[in-house]
């Protein structure tokens, strides 16, 4: 009896031990993550930027000179540039699809067309497409352990996630070396060449190191959220044939859809910012299916909330899914209907902070108008040349993390369509169909 109570008693102090070295690991984990945090979203904070300073451990090292680039980088005569190229990726990508005769899991292929879209035409790299789809393997185990605590141990995600970085930035190098040695042929200016030229302009010319990191980050920046929307957007387009063939009559209205085929040339930037409707289904699905919940900030001045007041220094969270859900603005707010946004209702009008999908404040997105664009041009896309079937019994549940997407990935049969607006066979079906 005694022994039986004193074993219970040292497994009841192990246990306590346990709980107390986890809680001292995570308390200095959380410690060295705060001050990542900080050095980087606090522009007055002196500290030194650490290694991985985005706020996430393995990314974000050239964050602050990035940031004063991007403004050129998503200008508006930069986005009339990339529109040509990313429509050739989104259609090229969508051709795939169609011609694969399983149903495809859309999350992931979305994922690899925002990693395309990215190291095609926001980086200008010639790469193979083998070599493409090498990268983007190690990319998602990259991504799989950005989250990790930062503690180097063996077998640990952060170690995962250090192996994964130096194999893409050997890639990456590559990549940049032989674009630096190949500049004929270009028609225009990517965000490489653009963030090359600005750090000459400012009398710095970049190391290869400082360019591979920041490559790395506008792939980060750029990758998981479009892909969760784009995802978003499918599948609120199978839900809702109704939208789908508004979106069609938008596109015929304005001569871009004719005779079931993109009009050549017809795709420019002020073309799509005419589209209405297109911009209220984009606005709809960044609304209800906003891919990041939310943010943090350092608090600069203490303030008062609702009655409580938030110290300076302290670290404050602020939830865009939350306020998605509860702005009072919005009626129906489960509801998907992109016509709150349109002219007789804007429900997004009234006050500044009760839609923001992309944040706010001066720490907003920065790639936001690249990101709608690029909505836009997969939803032209899908609406113009393609037709596309649930391929499972139900529409999937829905997971918040990392980004909202469906458990599944969302299992999609889709099919290519003819100028006719009918179904193209692949070559196998259209010989079944001459032999039958
Ligand atoms: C649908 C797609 C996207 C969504 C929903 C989105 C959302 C957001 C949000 C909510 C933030 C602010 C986080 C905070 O408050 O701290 C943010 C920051 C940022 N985003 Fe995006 N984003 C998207 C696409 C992109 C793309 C395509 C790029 C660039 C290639 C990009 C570049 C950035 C950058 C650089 C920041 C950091 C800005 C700063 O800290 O000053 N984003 N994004």
């Amino acid at each position: 009896m005694l022994f039986e109570s004193f074993d219970l008693v040292s497994a009841l102090a192990t246990l306590a031990a346990c709980l107390v070295s986890l809680t001292l690991l995570l308390a200095v984990s959380q410690q060295l993550w705060q001050l990542r945090w900080a050095a980087t979203r606090d522009k007055s904070c002196k500290l030194p930027i650490p290694k991985g300073s985005m706020g996430f451990p393995l990314i974000g090292e050239t964050f602050h000179w990035l940031l004063q680039v991007f403004s050129k980088i998503f200008s508006h005569e930069a986005l009339e540039s990339y529109l040509p190229k990313i429509q050739l990726v989104i259609q090229d990508t969508l051709r795939m699809w169609s011609s694969t005769p399983e149903p495809i899991n859309v999350y992931y292929e979305a994922q690899k067309l925002t990693f395309r879209m990215a190291i095609r035409v926001l980086l200008g790299f010639c790469i193979s497409d083998e070599e493409l789809t090498r990268l983007f393997e190690v990319y998602q185990q990259f991504v799989e352990n950005v989250f990790s605590l930062p503690v180097d141990l063996p077998f640990s995600g952060y170690r995962r996630g250090i192996r994964a970085r130096e194999i893409l930035q050997k890639g990456l190098e590559k990549a940049i070396r032989e674009k630096l040695q190949n500049t004929q042929g270009k028609d225009y200016s990517d965000a490489l060449d653009i963030l090359i030229e600005s750090g000459k302009e400012h009398g710095k010319e970049l190391t290869m190191q400082e360019l591979k990191d920041g490559t790395l980050e506008l792939i980060f920046a750029a990758y998981a959220t479009t892909a969760s929307a784009s995802t978003s957007l499918i599948m609120q387009l199978l839900k809702h044939p109704g939208v789908l063939e508004k979106l069609r009559e938008e596109l015929r209205s304005k001569g871009i859809l004719h005779n079931g085929c993109i009009c050549e040339g017809s795709l420019r930037l002020d073309t799509i910012s005419s589209l209405h409707y297109l911009d209220c289904v984009i606005k709809e699905v960044l609304r209800l299916f906003t891919p990041i919940s939310g943010g943090y900030r350092t608090v600069l001045q203490t303030f008062e909330l609702d009655g409580f007041q938030i110290p300076k220094g302290w670290s404050v969270m602020y939830s865009i899914r939350d306020t998605h859900d509860t702005a009072p603005v919005f009626k129906d707010v489960d509801v998907f209907d992109p016509d709150r946004f349109g002219q007789d209702r804007t429900e997004d009008k009234d006050g500044r902070f009760h839609y923001l999908p992309f944040g706010g404040g001066v720490r907003t997105c920065l790639g936001k108008h690249l990101a709608r664009l690029f909505l836009k041009a997969l939803a032209i896309e899908l609406a113009s040349t393609s037709r596309f079937e649930l391929a499972t019994r139900t529409f999937p549940r829905i997971t918040l993390v990392p980004v909202v997407h469906p458990v599944d990935g969302l299992k999609v049969k889709f099919f290519g369509l003819d100028s006719n607006q009918n179904e193209i066979l692949t070559e196998t079906e259209a010989m079944l169909g001459a032999t039958v």
